[in-house]
């Protein structure tokens, strides 16, 4: 489904990563992937190392426009195009999570939209010189159709990446580039477990997903990621694909 795709894969730093899920499912199925990593570099190489094939690391602080403006040109060191993107980045400083949703001051509320909603389309256009016609950006989100527990300023910033897909949509369409979400359920990451107070995600989640949910399996999001990626949703753009064992779909 993948053979020969290009894909540039953002987010990776622990084998738990959702990112991490995408890129060895990408890889054992026929794509070359190239890797970006923010901040603990040597930590990111060395994660991608347990990877099924070599991929090279990128480094790429989402909120960085030199390192934003440059990334096309790095990328070209390693593959003259792009088939696919895969933004992964979400961070909220400590005051915007956890119960601080009517005390966090602006500036951490504008870091947590800067660097998780604002840079999709940050993301999208650094790529923009290297993606044909066809291809694909995927983002990660959750579901942000209603206010959660302890998910506060996050919350916000997911909703406007949710918005941010629909012009991005809009906007990147007549070049023939789609732009979708997957609306991943709560998965044991290194992002999901600095939320305090996560357990009361994983506690719903378990006990009402019609299909049940996994807390600690990524793939099936990473194979959702994938569809979206390449050929199989030629005519869908704007879109939010819920992979969560079927929770938004029910009540209590
Ligand atoms: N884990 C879950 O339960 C869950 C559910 C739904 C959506 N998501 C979303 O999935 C995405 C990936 O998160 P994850 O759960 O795999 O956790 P993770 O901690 O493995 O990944 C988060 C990534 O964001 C990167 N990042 C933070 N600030 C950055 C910056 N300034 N520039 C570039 N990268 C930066 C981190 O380096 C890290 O690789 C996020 O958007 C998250 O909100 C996670």
């Amino acid at each position: 489904m993948l053979e020969g795709k290009r894909l540039l894969v953002t987010g990776l730093i622990t084998e738990q990563s959702l990112a991490f899920g995408v890129a060895k499912l990408a890889q054992e199925h026929g794509a070359q992937v190239i890797l970006t990593g923010f901040g603990r570099m040597s930590l990111v190489e060395r994660i991608a190392k347990r990877l099924p094939a070599p991929a090279p690391v990128l480094e790429l602080d989402v909120t960085n426009a030199e390192q934003l403006d440059s990334l096309a040109d790095r990328v070209k060191e390693h593959a003259d195009g792009l088939d696919g993107v895969l933004h992964s980045i979400a961070y909220a400083p400590p005051s915007a999570l956890g119960g601080g949703f009517l005390t966090a001051p602006w500036e951490d509320v504008a870091t947590a939209l800067h660097v998780s909603a604002f840079s999709f389309k940050s993301l999208a256009m650094a790529t923009l010189p290297l993606l044909s016609k066809g291809a694909g950006i995927v983002g990660m989100d959750f579901d942000a159709s209603q206010a959660w527990p302890v998910y506060d300023w996050m919350g916000v910033s997911k909703a406007t990446l949710e918005s941010t897909c629909r012009y991005l949509a809009r906007d990147l369409g007549p070049k023939g580039i789609r732009v979708n979400l997957v609306a991943a359920g709560p998965v044991r990451t290194l992002a999901a477990k600095s939320i305090p107070g996560f357990e009361a995600f994983e506690e719903a989640w378990t006990g009402r997903a019609p299909l049940g949910w996994s807390l600690t399996d990524s793939e099936p999001v990473a194979k959702a990621c994938l569809a979206l990626l390449s050929d199989w949703f030629p005519a869908t753009t704007g879109e939010i694909v819920h992979v969560d064992g079927g929770f938004h779909a029910v009540g209590v």
